[in-house]
């Protein structure tokens, strides 16, 4: 293991943004008193943000951050005032954990248990960290984990009810994914759950306002297949089947962790598979190969299908030998933002990079899900080119093909912006971004408002906490004022 020099012409120091993977084992309520600049009135609401918050057990440190506990955190605002408040979500195996001060469950990324293969080999059991994304729907809060059914906890006390069946319908089935979409036109949840293997099941739900699931159909193809996200248009669900094999051996024998047996097959094509949500045939489209984990947006336009996605050359695999936060990022392949203009009746499919930058975390506001854009909003590098850890805010604007960008740079890193519409607002950038900024200078993590229609201006609001919050994953907002 070599350790990485940092040079001048870097955005930042390795050893600082390395930090930002401490474990945050206290559990937090209080008001926010140390706020610089104001919080606007308008801002009513509660941000509930998801991310791993242990990185370690019994002292020993976990092998990837993605193998993380869930922690929630809940920022509420209401009449110009915030408040925080940071809970772990209680599953089962946490408990466990947190009664034997150890690591007793393997986990889906890297992590094993101690003992090698002994204790680990034809063990297909995982740890739910329940660590990517949390979200409030139909009077429910969700933890979310793409691999199982979510938790649901309490969404003023962030207290752990329990694993949620949805009314039995994922008993036994398959999993609910962390990136459901409001759907602003219904309001329903849309959501899908995958289960692959030799060859891969999808299943789309909604779920409606008042709670009840719906089964919108399930769907199996040929292959192995890693899917993370999905978008949804008037017409379709679309999945992007990225390029990837699974060798099950050392996974079996208990010598690798399952992500770690991940590969990605550069020989083998990504496919674009269209579903007709109103049945029918599944439409699939090939493309040279490449990895995506998040799409930005999809809508239909002129009888075409336009997919907005952040895009990877290859997949992003774990260094071996070095330790997650002494990452070398010169060498991991960028995330791009890409457009797709699929003809599905042609069956023609184009694409063309929009932002060469490095970015990861996209969004859009929330009333454009599934229908034609103008914005994205996401985190990004410092530098317009190379890679390094997210340490900007960019504004994309697709009509002008014109970017903006806000860096914290060499101190600040950054995590997903989540857009929040001005209320009544009337143009599809009137809003705020709020991202929480981690400080490693004074190991602390800042809330931090910007303006999304002008984000040169610089935060109009920094709400300082009085610890550092881990580097998290997926957040969602809603109007409801919880945790005051
Ligand atoms: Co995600």
């Amino acid at each position: 293991m070599t350790a990485i020099s940092d040079t001048p012409q870097r955005s930042y120091r390795t050893v600082n943004w390395g930090r930002g993977y401490s474990t945050l084992s206290e559990e937090h309520n209080y008001a926010i008193d140390e706020v610089e600049g104001s919080i606007p009135c308008e801002l009513q609401g509660t941000l509930f943000r998801n991310g791993p918050g242990r990185f370690d057990r019994g002292g020993v440190s976990y092998q990837h951050p993605f193998d993380g506990d869930g922690m929630i955190c809940a920022i509420s605002f209401d009449q110009g005032k915030a408040h925080f408040k940071n809970r772990f979500v209680r599953t089962a195996e946490y408990l466990q954990e947190e009664k034997e001060d150890r690591i007793l469950h393997k986990n889906v990324f890297a992590t094993l248990k101690p003992g090698g293969f002994w204790n680990n080999a034809f063990d297909f059991s995982f740890k739910n960290v329940a660590n990517t994304n949390v979200v409030y729907h139909g009077g429910k809060l969700w933890a979310l984990w793409e691999a199982a059914p979510p938790y649901q906890l309490t969404p003023d006390t962030l207290e752990t009810l329990g694993i949620d069946e949805l009314g039995g319908i994922l008993a036994k089935g398959l999993p609910f994914s962390a990136h459901p979409k409001l759907n602003p036109v219904t309001g329903e949840l849309m959501n899908f759950g995958v289960r692959a293997g030799l060859q891969t099941t999808v299943r789309f739900y909604r779920v409606q306002p008042n709670g009840q699931v719906v089964v919108d159909g399930t769907h199996t193809f040929p292959g192995f297949a890693f899917v993370h996200d999905f978008v949804y248009t008037e017409n379709y669900w679309i999945i992007f089947q990225n390029p990837m094999t699974l060798d099950p051996l050392p996974f079996v024998l208990g010598l690798k962790a399952a992500g770690e047996c991940l590969k990605f097959a550069d020989n083998q094509p990504t496919r674009i598979l269209l579903i007709p949500r109103s049945g029918g045939e599944m439409i699939t489209l090939e493309a040279d190969p490449f990895f995506v984990f998040h799409h930005i947006n999809a809508f239909e336009e002129q009888g075409k299908v336009i997919v907005d996605s952040i895009r990877y050359e290859e997949y992003l695999t774990t260094q071996e030998g070095r330790d997650f936060r002494e990452t070398d990022f010169s060498v991991l392949p960028t995330g791009k933002m890409w457009r797709f203009e699929i003809d599905p009746k042609a069956r023609r499919l184009s694409s063309r990079v929009l932002v060469e930058r490095s970015s990861e975390f996209p969004q859009v506001n929330p009333s454009v899900v599934g229908r034609p854009h103008r914005y994205a909003y996401v985190a990004a590098i410092d530098a317009p080119q190379g890679n390094a850890p997210l340490q900007a805010i960019l504004k994309m604007d697709f009509q002008e093909e014109v970017q903006q960008v806000y860096s914290f740079a060499p101190d600040g890193f950054v995590s997903e912006p989540v857009f929040i519409p001005r209320p009544s607002s009337q143009k599809e950038d009137d809003g705020w971004l709020i991202t929480l900024v981690y400080r490693a200078e004074e190991h602390r993590t800042e809330v931090v408002i910007l303006d999304a229609r002008d984000l040169d201006q610089g935060p109009i609001a920094r709400l300082k906490l009085k610890h550092h919050v881990p580097f998290g994953l997926h957040g969602t907002f809603t109007p409801h004022v919880f945790a005051r």
